[in-house]
């Protein structure tokens, strides 16, 4: 299993480009089984989680052809509706094939996803809104078998608000008979990106970017061609890190719109950020000013920089809380920052961070993909060397992070 080895205290300058967004590519890399004609897709993350989506859709008969981060899907040779239990339970996101199986093949037969590190992360919308839209669901043997001749627009109500559930429900909807109305749609630019190649496909939607969406079903999409949005957690992260170790840094190919919150919460911080059409500086130079925040749905603070800011929070000259909402078990790497000198203590829902003036680098552990980047954050702005292990969380959601930071002046490197 590879570890990375950080020899921290070094300031971050320079350039460092941002990739393509994980969160968007995998609902889109799974809109290729929605036709049968070609998606050309460009700016597609080289992350493991892609490539596990990847082997799951080829197992389905798509044909996948791929050129760096230019791909080009084609869904005329669907032979195997499934997604099995062995891939199923090494990415959740896998449960996003859902959706477009039945709208175009009218069966499906997807493993359930079972607990996670961060929270129990259940299903159940996803399935009840199916329901709604006609669908015959039963759950055997750890499988949801889902059946419909034709998916029938209706109009669903989400109990609550989740990301991959509103794109599973959009991605059916665009197919079925008749009109859906998706109310408590999530609003995450990711979503909204995914509408975007829909409609390009031919699909009739419209409220995208809002929480309600409308969709007029259509019997058949077309090829279309797509650029996936910039990830914004990826940007959201080196602007932490920045700010945890000091220095000045150019981040490019970003989208800085779908970045508020987190970018005022550094400039709280005593960061200065300036931004550019697609580009954006961030420059500290100063040790951080604590930021207390809760996580919420998009626009709020999202879960996935929760652990990012509590790295830089560890540093910070005073006292902060962070309440996470979305996920119960999401503070695995309290313990761990812990390990490095942090003084944060839990209560419930909400962490209490004291700010301390150095910490020491340690043996620690990463224990899913946003604690991990925090563990790395963490690492950069300690003293001495911090040696992560199982870094293949890392790895699943980042583009080779220890290669941009290397370039930036960070001593970091992969052990294997
Ligand atoms: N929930 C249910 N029932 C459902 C669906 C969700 O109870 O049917 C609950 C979840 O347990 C959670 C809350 O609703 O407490 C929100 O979950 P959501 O469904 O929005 O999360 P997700 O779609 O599984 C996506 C991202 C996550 C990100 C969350 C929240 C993808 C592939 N994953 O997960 O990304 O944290 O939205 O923004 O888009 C990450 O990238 O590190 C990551 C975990």
């Amino acid at each position: 299993m590879d570890k990375l080895l950080i020899n921290g205290g070094k300031h971050l300058t320079g350039e460092v480009t941002i990739a393509g967004a994980k969160n968007a590519a995998l609902p889109i890399l799974c809109a290729g089984l929605l036709t049968a004609d070609t998606l050309q897709l460009s700016n597609v993350p080289r992350l493991q989680d892609v490539a596990t989506m990847e082997k799951l859709l080829r197992q389905m008969g798509l044909s996948i052809e791929k050129n760096g981060e230019v791909l080009a899907l084609n869904g005329s040779d669907i032979n195997k509706p499934e997604a099995p239990y062995e891939m199923v339970k090494t990415m959740r996101a896998s449960i996003l094939v859902l959706g477009p199986l039945l709208a175009r093949f009218g069966e499906a037969k997807v493993s359930l996803p079972g607990g996670c590190a961060i929270g129990s992360r259940p299903v159940d919308q996803h399935i009840k809104g199916l329901q709604a839209m006609g669908a015959e669901i039963k759950i055997e043997g750890g499988y949801i078998y889902a059946r419909a001749k034709k998916l029938k627009g209706t109009r669903i109500v989400t109990d609550m608000i989740t990301v991959t559930g509103t794109e599973n429900l959009l991605m059916a909807a665009v197919l079925a008979e008749g009109d859906t109305e998706l109310e408590n749609a999530a609003r995450e630019p990711e979503v909204g990106d995914l509408a975007q190649l829909l409609v390009a496909m031919g699909a009739q939607i419209e409220g995208i970017g809002t929480d309600r969406l409308f969709i007029h079903g259509v019997p058949a999409l077309h090829g279309a061609s797509h650029t996936v949005i910039a990830d914004r957690i990826e940007t959201g992260t080196f602007l932490c890190a920045v700010a945890a170790a000091g220095g000045d840094v150019v981040l490019r190919g970003v989208r800085h719109d779908i970045l508020d919150v987190v970018i005022d919460k550094l400039r709280e911080a005593g960061a200065v950020v300036n931004v550019n059409e697609d580009s954006m500086r961030v420059q500290m130079s100063a040790r951080a000013k604590p930021v207390s925040f809760r996580t919420t749905e998009y626009p709020g603070f999202p879960t996935d920089m929760q652990a990012q800011f509590m790295a830089l929070n560890c540093l910070a000259d005073g006292n902060s809380h962070v309440t996470e909402t979305i996920f119960e078990n999401r503070y695995m790497h309290v313990q761990e920052l812990n390990r490095l000198g942090a003084a944060i203590e839990i209560d419930g829902h909400t962490a209490m961070i004291q700010g301390v003036p150095t910490l020491i680098g340690a043996p620690v552990m990463a224990t899913d993909l946003r604690a991990s980047a925090s563990l790395v954050i963490a690492g950069l702005a300690a003293q001495g060397e911090t040696l992560i292990d199982r870094i293949y969380h890392l790895d699943r959601g980042y583009d080779r992070m220890e290669v941009k930071l290397s370039e930036l002046g960070a001593d970091i490197k992969r052990i294997k």
